[in-house]
C-alpha cells in the first residue's frame, strides 16, 4: 500500500489513541496495562479482546483479529486503507501532505471512476425498470412466478427489452460514453467495432453492494433457453466471489443468523416471506470472502441449498470454507424440493418456518449426509463411511466440539473413539510432555510449559514471545543481537520481522510499535504483528526470560529434527539420533 509514505501513517496511528477509537466500538474495561472487551469481529461472551494503548495495538485472543488503529477501523466499518487514514487523519487534525501526487491522484480517479459505474448502474435499472411496466411478457411471467408490484418495486426488478440497442442510445442520450457504458459492462463490443446491449429480453435483477449502490446486473430468460442467467462481467465495482446478492437488505435486518440460497429467485421469496435475513452467492461456490463478510455480520449462517446433487456438493463445501470461520453453521433440509422458492410456494411460509426450525447442526448433517450412502453392517461401508465423515471432523477446532462427535461417529459405527482420533491425527493416549527443562516459575514460562505437546504450539508461541521480548526490551536485544538469528525461526513472517526489528535497531537505535505496525499493514501482516505485540512481557526479569525463550526454542527445535529422523526410520540415522541426544542440554 504505497498510497502514504511510512511517516505518515506513523502519524496517524500515534496521533490517535487506539483506546478512544475502539471504545466507539467495544466497552472497555482496564485489565493491567490494557483493556480487555468482547470481540467485535466474532460472537464471544467472555472478553478476549485486548487492546494496548501505549503499544497503540488490538488483539483478540480467541480469534486472532486485530492491528493497529488503522486496520481496526478499516476491518469494523468495511473500508478501504485510504479511507481508513483519512477519517484518522481527520480525527487528529493531521492534514495529509500532498504526498505521492500519483498515487492519490490515482485513488481519486479509481473512486471516481466506481462512483461513475454506480451511476450509469442505476440509470440502467430505471431504465429496465420503465420498460418492464409496459412488457407483458415480463408482466405475465411476473404473475406466474407469484410476484407482486411491490417486490418488483423493492428489488427494482427490470426488463431488458429485446434490442441490440435500446439500452445503449437511452445511456448515450443521457450523457454517457461509450467507454463509460462498456466499463459498466453493460454493453459488448462486436468484431466489426460496433457495440451493442448485453442483456437482451430478459428479467433484471440488479446486484446492490453492502451500501446500496448497484454493483451488476443478472438477467434471466423467459424461456427455457441457455443461459438461463447472464451475470454482468468483472468490474472496478463487482467481483462475484466478493459480494452477495440480498447483502444490502440482510445487513440491516438485526438478525443473528443468515439463510445462504444459491439464486436470486430463492433470496426474493425468502425476503418477501419475512426472511430478511437472506443472501445468495452469485452462481458461484461460497468463497473465502464471502464467509468473512457474513462471519462479520452475523453468528449463524443457515446453508438452504437446493436439494440436487450439484446443491448437496455445494453445501459440504459451504461448510468447508465456513469452518474457517467463526461462525455457527446449520443446514435445511427441505426434502424433496428444487429449492427454497419452490418449497415455500409448495408447502407455504409455515412450513419453511418449521425446517428452519428443525436445522441440523453442519457436523450432524455430515453424519447423516454421508449414512444414507452406506449399509453399515457391511464392514467395508463403515470404513468407507468413517473416512467419509472424519475428512469433515478434522475442520472442528474447538477439541471439546470435536470429542462430541468423534463420540458420535463411534457408536454409529462401532468403531472405537481411540481408533478415531489416531485416523484424525491425534493421539488421545500420549500425555503431553513438558516442553523443556526450563526451571523458574517465571508466569509466561508457566503458561507457555502448560500448552507444550500441542502441535507446534509452544515453539512459535514461544518464538512470538522472544520477537515482542526484543521489540520492547532494547538492552535484552543489544546483549543478545548475535544470538538472535534467523535460523531460530522459521515461519515466513517471523523472519521478516525479526529482519525488520534489527534494522531499526542498527539503523536509529530503536523500534517502536507503531512503527512495525506501519511497515507491516498488509491485511494478513498487520494482525500478526498486533498479535506479537499485544503479547505481555509480565516477567520482570527480562534477561532471565530471554534465556527461558531461547532454552525452550532450542530444544523444541531439536526435538522436531529427533521426530523427523525418527519418523524417516534409516538406520544410518540412529547414530545421528544418539548425537542429537548427547547433546541435549
Ligand atoms: N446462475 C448463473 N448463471 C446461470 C445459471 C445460474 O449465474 N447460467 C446463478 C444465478 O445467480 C441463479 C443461481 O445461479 O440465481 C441458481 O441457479 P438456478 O438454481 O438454476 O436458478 P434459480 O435461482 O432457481 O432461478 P429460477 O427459479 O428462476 O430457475
Ligand atoms: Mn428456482
Amino acid at each position: 500500500m504505497a498510497l502514504f509514505p511510512e511517516y505518515i501513517i506513523r502519524e496517524v496511528s500515534e496521533k490517535n489513541d487506539i483506546y478512544d477509537v475502539v471504545s466507539k466500538y467495544v466497552r472497555l474495561k482496564k485489565s493491567g496495562n490494557s483493556y480487555i472487551g468482547l470481540c467485535p469481529f466474532h460472537n464471544e461472551k467472555t472478553p478476549s479482546f485486548s487492546v494496548s494503548p501505549s503499544r497503540g495495538v488490538c488483539h483478540c485472543f480467541g480469534c486472532g483479529e486485530g492491528g493497529d488503529v488503522i486496520s481496526f477501523l478499516m476491518k469494523v466499518e468495511n473500508i478501504s486503507f485510504y479511507e481508513a487514514v483519512k477519517k484518522l487523519a481527520d480525527m487528529a487534525n493531521i492534514t495529509l501532505p500532498e504526498i505521492s501526487g500519483h498515487d492519490r491522484e490515482d485513488a481519486r480517479r479509481a473512486q471516481e471512476r466506481r462512483e461513475g459505474i454506480y451511476a450509469i448502474n442505476k440509470e440502467a435499472a430505471l431504465f429496465f425498470y420503465e420498460q418492464l411496466k409496459t412488457s407483458r411478457q415480463s408482466i405475465d411471467y411476473l404473475k406466474k412466478r407469484q410476484l407482486s408490484g411491490a417486490v418488483v418495486k423493492s428489488f427494482w426488478l427490470g426488463y431488458a427489452p429485446d434490442s441490440w440497442n435500446s439500452l445503449f442510445d437511452y445511456l448515450k442520450s443521457k450523457g454517457y460514453t461509450e467507454s463509460d457504458i462498456y466499463n459498466a459492462g453493460l454493453i459488448k463490443k462486436h468484431e466489426s467495432g460496433r457495440y451493442y446491449d448485453m442483456f437482451r429480453n430478459r428479467l433484471m435483477f440488479p446486484i446492490f453492494d453492502a451500501s446500496n449502490n448497484i454493483i451488476a446486473f443478472g438477467g434471466r430468460v423467459f424461456d427455457d433457453s441457455k443461459p438461463k442467467y447472464l451475470n454482468s462481467p468483472e468490474s472496478a465495482v463487482f467481483s462475484k466471489s466478493r459480494n452477495l446478492y440480498g447483502i444490502n437488505v440482510a445487513r440491516n435486518s438485526k438478525k443473528n443468523e443468515v439463510f445462504l440460497t444459491e439464486g436470486y429467485m430463492d433470496t426474493i421469496a425468502l425476503i418477501k416471506s419475512g426472511f430478511t435475513n437472506t443472501v445468495a452467492t452469485l452462481g458461484t461456490a461460497l468463497t473465502e470472502q464471502q464467509a468473512k463478510m457474513l462471519s462479520k455480520i452475523f453468528k449463524e449462517i443457515i446453508i438452504c441449498y437446493d436439494g440436487d446433487n450439484a446443491g448437496c456438493m455445494a453445501r459440504l463445501r459451504a461448510i468447508t470454507v465456513l469452518r474457517e470461520h467463526d461462525i455457527k453453521i446449520s443446514v435445511i433440509d427441505m426434502g424433496a424440493s428444487k429449492d427454497p422458492d419452490e418449497f415455500i410456494k409448495t408447502n407455504g411460509v409455515d412450513r419453511f418456518k418449521a425446517v428452519a426450525a428443525k436445522r441440523k447442526n453442519d457436523m450432524e448433517y455430515v453424519l447423516d449426509y454421508f449414512g444414507k450412502d452406506y449399509d453399515l453392517k457391511n464392514p467395508q461401508s463403515v470404513v468407507s463411511y468413517t473416512d467419509d465423515v472424519i475428512e469433515y471432523l478434522k475442520l472442528i477446532r474447538s477439541s471439546i466440539e470435536q470429542d462430541v462427535y468423534v463420540n458420535m461417529l463411534s457408536s454409529r459405527t462401532g468403531v472405537s473413539a481411540n481408533a478415531i482420533y489416531s485416523q484424525l491425527g491425534i493421539s488421545k493416549a500420549k500425555q503431553p510432555k513438558p516442553a523443556a527443562d526450563v526451571k523458574g516459575t517465571d508466569p509466561l514460562v508457566l503458561q507457555l510449559k502448560s500448552t507444550a505437546g500441542k502441535k507446534h504450539d509452544i515453539l512459535d508461541k514461544t518464538r512470538e514471545h522472544l520477537l515482542s521480548l526484543i521489540i520492547f526490551s532494547k538492552a535484552v536485544y543489544n546483549k543478545n543481537k548475535d544470538c538472535i538469528t534467523e535460523s531460530l525461526f522459521e515461519d515466513e513472517f517471523h523472519i521478516r520481522l525479526l529482519r525488520f526489528v534489527k534494522v531499526c535497531y542498527e539503523e536509529a537505535g530503536s523500534v517502536t510499535p507503531a512503527q512495525i505496525t506501519a511497515h507491516f499493514d498488509s491485511e494478513e501482516d498487520n494482525p500478526r504483528a498486533a498479535r506479537i505485540l499485544s503479547l505481555d512481557n509480565m516477567s520482570d526479569d527480562s534477561a532471565k526470560a530471554y534465556e527461558d525463550y531461547i532454552k525452550i526454542i532450542k530444544s523444541e527445535i531439536k526435538k522436531q529434527s529427533i521426530h523427523r529422523l525418527i519418523n524417516s526410520s534409516e538406520t544410518d540415522d540412529l547414530s545421528r539420533i544418539n548425537n542429537l541426544l548427547k547433546n541435549e542440554g
